[in-house]
């Protein structure tokens, strides 16, 4: 059976393998991907999108989303993604023309239109969905659910001691998401740093012959860098972003439990996911965190399909 999915992302070099993945994967039915800032601009991050459909031979659309957290201001860094989120492979650029519907209009319709049979893929901050579910607080019934790459819950940060990006950039977006009632299934650090690309990985793609495995391999070297400067005992970059639509499309490789989950907001620990211990009354857990994962499948599985576009 296939799964309708919508991919929301702020497309790095991870988001592009995630995608990349959506693409090579017949369980997925992509309807579209809303695009958000985080790892760059979100004109790069638009523009970046479009290239790589361009080069995947993707045809569904674009919606172009928030710009800026909910109530924070955003400052970037191009140290794993690059200044143009792509390993300056593409350099800067302006966002290319695109459906002028809001991503956050896109995924309310869609929700109502294809109901529990559809899930929605974040791998970058939660704004949109949030802006999604403030529009529409129904939505949160409506919707199959959400799996969101985000959050470190027994698990070390990788912006702070505590928090990872995608939560630290919009924890008020992840505490609208975690508290609507949407199924959520939280696809953190604790999980992520487990599944690995490596320069083999790469030599492989660049090997290949194909001028889209080159491509590949060019920018994910950046990522690759990035990770053997800042943290040099994992051998590898963790595939994140590709993780969440793994466990989307195949739940059965992770092993989740429930959680009250809050994101920090304060300053000394923003992102931080955490227990929260004072639930509303009678509230239940709102959070399916996934603690444990199958990494030898999941990773079997996203290298055979991307390998297969190349
Ligand atoms: O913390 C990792 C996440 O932050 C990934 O989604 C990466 O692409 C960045 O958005
Ligand atoms: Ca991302």
């Amino acid at each position: 059976m296939t799964r309708k999915i919508i991919l929301d992302a702020d497309t790095g070099i991870d988001d592009a393998l995630a995608l990349a993945y959506l693409a090579a994967s017949p369980e997925a039915e992509l309807l579209a991907v809303t695009v958000t800032y985080g790892n760059t601009p979100l004109s790069n991050a638009l523009r970046n999108t479009i290239e790589l459909m361009k080069r995947l031979q993707l045809t569904v659309p674009v919606y172009s989303g928030a710009e800026a957290p909910m109530v924070r201001t955003k400052r970037y860094s191009g140290a794993f993604h690059g200044e143009d989120g792509l390993g300056e492979s593409l350099g800067v650029g302006e966002a290319p023309p695109h459906t002028p519907i809001r991503a956050s209009d896109f995924i309310v319709e869609q929700a109502h239109r294809h109901g529990k049979d559809l899930t929605v893929v974040t791998t970058g901050p939660m704004t949109n969905l949030a802006e999604a579910l403030l529009t529409d607080p129904s939505l949160a019934d409506k919707l199959g659910g959400a799996v969101c790459m985000g959050g470190a819950v027994a698990a070390p940060g990788n912006v702070t001691k505590f928090a990872e990006a995608n939560v630290f950039m919009d924890p008020e977006a992840a505490n609208t998401v975690f508290t609507s009632g949407l199924p959520v299934m939280l696809i953190g650090l604790d999980v992520t740093r487990k599944t690995l690309l490596t320069e083999a990985d790469t030599r492989r793609w660049r090997d290949s012959g194909s001028g889209l495995g080159r491509f590949f391999a060019d920018f994910t070297a950046f990522y690759l860098d990035a990770y053997k400067r800042h943290y040099p005992y994992l051998k590898g970059c963790a595939l994140h972003d590709p993780l969440a639509v793994g466990a989307a499309l195949h739940p059965e490789w992770v092993r989740t439990v429930p959680f009250f989950l809050h994101a920090e907001t304060d300053d000394d620990s923003r992102g931080r996911t955490i227990e929260n211990l004072f639930p509303p009354e009678g509230a239940r857990p709102n959070v399916e965190v996934a603690l444990q994962v199958e990494a030898e499948a999941f990773m079997k599985d996203f290298f055979a399909k991307v390998e297969g576009l190349f």
